[in-house]
């Protein structure tokens, strides 16, 4: 196999810059590394192994030809760009939600429904899911594979990052204001200041009352678990945490749950690792993780109200887990499928 042609769209946000770290320490065959963002890091210089390389402005650039473009700059970005690059033959592994539900467009989490990638898909793109769907999916996959599920209600606990660069700024600088006795400065990136807070709100709130990151747990979840009518339903919250989202998470079956078989199955599930309560281990917390790469389930217990019932608490880095991990994880499935990397 030939080494790639790679370009990052985003990479001075906080997802592009997880992307360069992770394609410098894998053996990731790079033969180029194509760095684009706004104009407003034109000209930036980030190292990447041995080379430095300067950030180009994506609007000024003619050609946009890449065996593989990582796309991590907002919807608006990807839905002007992404066709352009798949069009001269890149294939557009896509971070944002521009073409997540779109029939032609793969929406792949490689752990969960790696045949959804066998041959290079039509449109040329393949979508990342949303960060609080992939560590949701891959803990529940080996469950809803089980057992026949009823619903699901979650809550999400979602980290200042899930913002990007300026969402942790946003936290960092009103938690400093607060600790002096100051008002924290005016919210840009979420619907109120974020420190000392808790905010009932991820996106914009839509139809019924549903907000937007609420809606792409559902969709997705079901696109990806090949699961059509789950019946799941959340309320999406942020909190002031700088990285890690957290998800408590119920699931209702139609059968009494055994807790022993619970384990077994999260305990084998290849990417999960399961805290055992009553261990010294305990439970997993965003601010403690100490794998970014896994996803970490702990407080597994079945609800002493109802048999049927089962808790989970679900933690992982959203920019890795969440984003950059899928992402490469993506790029290496389609490697593998002769996808991309052929001579
Ligand atoms: N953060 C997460 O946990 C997470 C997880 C999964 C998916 N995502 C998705 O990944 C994408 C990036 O998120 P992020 O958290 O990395 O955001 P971010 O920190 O705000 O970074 C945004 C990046 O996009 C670039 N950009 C903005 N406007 C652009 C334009 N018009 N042309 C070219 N580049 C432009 C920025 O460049 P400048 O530095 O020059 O402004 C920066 O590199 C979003 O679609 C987000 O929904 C994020």
């Amino acid at each position: 196999m030939r080494a790639l042609d790679i370009s990052i769209i985003g990479a001075t946000g906080a997802v592009g810059a997880e992307l360069i770290k992770l394609l410098e320490s894998s053996r990731f065959p790079v033969s180029r590394l194509r760095l684009l963002a706004s104009r407003t890091s034109g000209g930036r210089r980030l190292r990447f192994r041995d080379e430095i390389c300067i950030v180009e402005p994506l609007d000024e650039i003619n050609d946009t030809q890449a065996d593989i473009a990582f796309f991590s700059a907002g919807g608006a970005v990807s839905a002007k760009y992404g066709h352009l690059f798949a069009a001269q033959g890149a294939l557009v592994i896509d971070n944002s939600n521009a073409f997540r539900m779109n029939p032609d467009v793969p929406l792949l989490v490689p752990q969960v429904n790696p045949n959804a990638l066998a041959a290079r898909p039509r449109s040329g793109i393949v979508a990342n899911p949303n960060c609080s769907t992939i560590q949701l999916v891959r803990a529940l996959r080996p469950l809803v594979t089980a057992f026949d599920v009823h619903q699901i209600i979650l809550t999400t606990y979602q980290a200042a990052s899930g913002g990007g660069l300026k969402g942790i700024d946003e936290l960092l600088e009103g938690t400093r204001s607060v600790s002096r006795g100051r008002a924290p400065p005016r919210a840009e990136r979420f619907p109120f200041p974020l420190a000392f807070n808790v905010i009932p709100q991820v996106g914009e709130i839509a139809s019924e009352g549903v907000t937007l990151e609420e809606r792409k747990l559902v969709q997705e979840s079901r696109k990806i678990l090949g699961l059509p009518h789950l019946r799941l339903t959340s309320t999406c919250v942020r909190v002031p945490v700088i990285n890690g989202h957290s998800e408590a998470v119920y699931l209702e079956l139609h059968e009494p749950v055994h807790l022993k078989q619970v384990h077994e199955l999260l305990a084998t599930e290849p990417g999960v690792r399961l805290y055992i309560d009553g261990t010294h281990e305990g439970y997993p917390m965003p601010r403690l993780l100490k794998d970014p790469m896994v996803v970490h389930v702990g407080r597994v217990r079945v609800n002493p109200e109802n048999p049927c019932g089962l808790w989970l608490w679900i933690v992982a880095d959203n920019l890795q887990v969440g984003a950059a991990v899928n992402a490469l994880l993506i790029a290496k499935l389609a490697i593998s499928n002769n996808i991309v990397g052929g001579k």
